[in-house]
């Protein structure tokens, strides 16, 4: 059968367009999963779920994500919501990257803000002779500072030190965090302390207190 000239053109316009598709798609993707710093991901059918503050959230928390995220096994909801609270209310940063901005841009000389991203929540700041912040980034197996989400959960609410470093106040037996803020994290929701978990799964995992990344 042969096809006249509108049929044709049409035709071979919509396989140049698949076909241009599919190479961009090829040249753009990125590793499934890997989420660029800074940008948003597809939310997909999740997002009718929200309401739009809940949202708004999520998007702000992907935008200000100074790492890239490994979304792969992860709720891309949870992981958007946990870097806003982690990026822009907690301030883990802060204290969990040694140091917390890149050379050059620390806000407080009147810099513009760059996070240190190779030592981005990896630990290792030193406060007074003992007390030093610990990595949060995701162990070997995956787990953030090597908690499951229920230790880490206990950790936040009640500041007992599972790993039983020193200091040991107020006693061996009753060993808790005298630097960490857990008393104010303490009152968050449990979907919120999820969230920050969730977002700890995804971020880059880094050597304790390194400003190198180990993988
Ligand atoms: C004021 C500094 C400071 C801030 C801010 C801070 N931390 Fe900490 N954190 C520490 C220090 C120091 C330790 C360990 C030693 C201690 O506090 O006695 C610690 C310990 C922890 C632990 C225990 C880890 C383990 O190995 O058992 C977790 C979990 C944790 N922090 C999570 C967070 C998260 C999440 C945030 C932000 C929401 C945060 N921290 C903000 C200083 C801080």
């Amino acid at each position: 059968m042969t096809l006249r000239f509108p049929t044709r053109a049409v035709l071979s316009l919509c396989l140049a367009f698949v076909l241009g598709a599919g190479v961009a798609a090829a040249q753009t993707e990125p590793k499934p999963g890997r989420q660029p710093a800074g940008t948003v991901p597809d939310l997909g059918e999740q997002t009718r779920l929200f309401g739009l503050l809940e949202l708004q959230r999520i998007i702000r928390g992907f935008q200000i994500s100074p790492v890239d995220l490994d979304l792969q096994g992860t709720n891309p909801a949870l992981v958007g919501l946990g870097s806003y609270i982690v990026n822009a209310q907690g301030g883990c940063n802060d204290c969990h990257t040694n140091p917390p901005f890149a050379e050059g841009g620390n806000p407080h000389l009147g810099q513009p803000k760059q996070i240190n991203v190779d030592g981005y929540l990896a630990g290792g700041m030193t406060f007074g002779p003992v007390i030093v912040s610990r990595n949060l980034t995701p162990d070997e197996n995956g787990k953030p500072a090597g908690l499951t989400f229920a230790e880490f959960r206990l950790v936040m609410r009640t500041g007992k030190d599972l790993k039983n470093l020193p200091p040991h106040i107020p006693s061996q037996q009753n060993d808790l965090l005298q630097v960490m803020p857990w008393p104010v994290y303490g009152s968050m929701l449990d979907h919120d302390l999820r969230a920050v978990y969730e977002f700890l799964r995804a971020i880059p995992p880094i050597e304790t207190g390194s400003t190198q990344p180990s993988r």
